[in-house]
């Protein structure tokens, strides 16, 4: 028995026509001595009716020991569903079929969880699903996320096509570069004591690729990364890749925002408006208190250094002395707010370094506050202006150094925009999405443990021009030909102008970033040789593939549109890895364990 359609195809036209489906039990009911099953395919699902005056007994005995997940064909006939019993929820729910043979193609145990009802797979538990994640994938939603990551690569695959991209291919064997995240090493058997590591980005190698003259190049690329691992990252996990010759920053704009466009109309028949907003990383941080800000809602930090310079209470006179600032923000109608809520919010701000939160609550024409004596009217004239302060709100301060007092209310705003959502107070359509480029970053963050300069996104981004005089006398001065594509407060990808000539490349690696000659030479030394050989001005871009997709799907975690991501912990829990391996295996590589003993 061969499939004729799919479980989605059949309608009133097929009425009288003789069929044959293949696919899941989806669900039986036994009604009234007839057996009624819902066959279920990747596209869809349609009503079969078994019954057993038309049928050999045999034939309907066998149908009625089928359980959900069995996998059968059924041939049929398609008629109209009995008057009043039409599912209007499924596209083929004016007809059923008829059954008059049915084969059945494999038999399924008990599941672990039922993939049928959307409600109850939502409750079922994440490392269960993972566990078992072939019949997850099997739910109609996790299916939907697979077949958008594959349109949406085909859509990225013609789009670049056209725009004369090359996809090369480059290896996952590689060697370490100990500047990011932590790698995974890959043991040498041939040579003991020597490591592959696997790519943290194909950084290099496409750098490489249009020193070899490829002009264009992408890449839909894996990449790893052993870091923390959070509900937006995965230890692998996959990145339009780009690198295009002789351009600016301009260019890699128009490029991206052709890009996205083309992949918002593909998957979701959304126009998304171009050219993207611009912020400054500066900007950013003053208003959102984040780089990557959410700017579907205001709430936006406000300064009041000036007006706080000379105030008594001490808090805010003091850091501005110690050369900090004062920033508050609106929280609009959270004036109610307990004093338990109070709290954990300003615990919230101290994990994040603040050594308080001051606070001020807008309730029955009062302000609330254990602060507001010590302002005056000027103060208090200046708060309700640039804050726009009314009935029903709550006004949050943060009196630090600059990049900490604009981070504490950076993370205190997204918290309050989580609770008012919660309450219905703010509401953010979801099918809106607010894309934005950030901008001029610095080239470099100083690291006070350390006590040295490093990248702030990584060692090969150009300075801007008119600040390379900068880069040894005063580094936190030079801004970097770096940009990030952000949308509804997800980083979505990053990229930059890179440096092309060895000797600005030299410098950065051993002046600034203070990294040995010897050091250089071992480990990009072949990059410095290839850019002695006729290096084109260059520069590039990934985007997080991951992220692009969970955002189209609309899902908080990436672990929703990757086949088999991994755990928070770094486990894969269908096959059990990582696990350990022979001692031969071990020997072979040169290895030997040296572990702790379990206690
Ligand atoms: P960057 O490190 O900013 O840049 O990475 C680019 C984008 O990749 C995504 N991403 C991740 N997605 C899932 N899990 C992770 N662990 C993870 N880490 C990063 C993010 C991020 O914006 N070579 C440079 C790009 C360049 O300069 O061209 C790079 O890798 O969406
Ligand atoms: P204190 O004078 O320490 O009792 O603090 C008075 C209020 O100011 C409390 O609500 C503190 O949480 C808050 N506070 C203390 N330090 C800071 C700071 N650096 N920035 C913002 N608020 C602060």
């Amino acid at each position: 028995m061969k499939r004729t359609h799919h479980c989605n195809e059949l309608r009133p036209a097929h009425i009288g026509q003789t069929v044959t489906l293949s696919g899941w039990v989806h669900s039986r009911r036994d009604l009234g001595g007839l057996i009624f099953i819902d066959i279920r395919d990747r596209e869809g699902r349609t009503q079969t009716v078994f019954d057993p005056s038309n049928l050999p007994k045999e034939l309907f005995d066998r149908a009625a020991a089928l359980r959900s997940e069995c996998v059968i064909s059924v041939t049929g006939k398609v008629r109209h569903r009995p008057e009043g019993t039409n599912n209007a929820k499924i596209p083929t729910g004016e007809v059923e079929l008829g059954v008059t043979a049915l084969e059945v193609l494999n038999m399924a145990e008990v599941l672990p969880f039922p993939v049928d009802d959307p409600e109850v797979a939502a409750k079922v538990n994440e490392e269960l699903r993972l566990q078992y994640r072939y019949l997850d994938l099997r739910r109609p939603e996790m299916s939907r996320n697979l077949r958008l990551r594959s349109k949406v690569a085909t859509a990225t695959r013609v789009f670049m096509d056209e725009q004369g991209f090359l996809e090369v291919e480059t290896p996952t064997l590689f060697k370490s570069t100990p500047e990011g995240a932590r790698e995974f090493l890959v043991p040498n058997r041939r040579e003991p004591g020597t490591f592959y590591a696997l790519p943290q980005s194909p950084q290099q190698f496409k750098q490489i690729l249009m020193v070899a003259g490829v002009e264009r190049y992408f890449q839909l690329a894996r990449c790893y990364r052993d870091e923390d691992l959070r509900a937006d990252r995965q230890p692998e996990f996959t990145q339009v890749d780009i690198e295009m010759s002789f351009i600016d920053r301009e260019d890699i704009y128009t490029l991206i925002e052709g890009l996205l466009k083309r992949v918002w109309k593909t998957a979701l028949n959304v126009d998304i408006p171009t050219p993207f907003k611009r912020l400054s990383f500066n900007d950013a941080l003053n208003r959102y208190g984040i780089d990557k800000p959410d700017t579907r809602f205001g709430m936006e930090l406000v300064d009041f250094t000036e007006e706080f310079r000379a105030s008594t209470f001490k808090v805010f006179s003091g850091a501005i002395s110690n050369g900090g600032v004062v920033k508050a923000l609106n929280a609009k109608g959270l004036a109610d707010a307990t004093q338990g809520q109070i709290e954990t919010m300003t615990e919230y701000a101290k994990s994040f370094g603040a050594k308080g939160l001051a606070f001020i609550k807008v309730e029955k024409g009062e302000w609330k506050s254990p602060i507001v004596k010590f302002f005056n009217d000027a103060e208090k004239a200046a708060l309700t202006q640039k804050l726009a302060i009314e009935e029903g709100d709550l006004i949050l301060f943060a009196a630090d150094q600059w990049l900490t007092a604009c981070e504490i209310l950076g993370k205190i705003r997204l918290y309050c925009a989580d609770v008012l959502k919660g309450q219905g107070k703010l509401s953010v359509p979801a099918d809106r999405f607010d894309f934005l480029w950030v901008v001029d970053f610095p080239l470099l963050s100083f690291d006070k443990e350390q006590n040295r300069w490093y990248s702030s996104h990584h060692p090969f981004t150009a300075p801007v021009a008119e600040d390379v005089q900068f880069l040894t006398s005063d580094p936190k001065k030079v801004r970097g030909q770096h940009y990030d594509i952000v949308v509804n407060g997800v980083e979505l990808g990053g990229g930059s102008i890179r440096i092309h000539q060895p000797d600005v490349q030299k410098t950065v690696f051993e002046q600034v970033l203070q990294i040995p000659p010897e050091m250089v030479k071992a480990r990009f030394g072949y990059m410095l040789e290839a850019f002695r050989y006729g290096a084109p001005p260059h520069g590039g871009i990934a985007l997080g593939f991951d992220r692009l997709i969970a955002i189209l799907c609309g899902t908080q975690s990436i672990r929703d549109v990757i086949a088999f991501p991994k755990t928070a912990k770094g486990t894969d829990l269908m096959t059990d890895s990582p696990a350990p391996v022979e001692p031969k295996q071990l020997r072979d590589l040169h290895l030997e364990l040296k572990m702790a003993k379990k206690e």
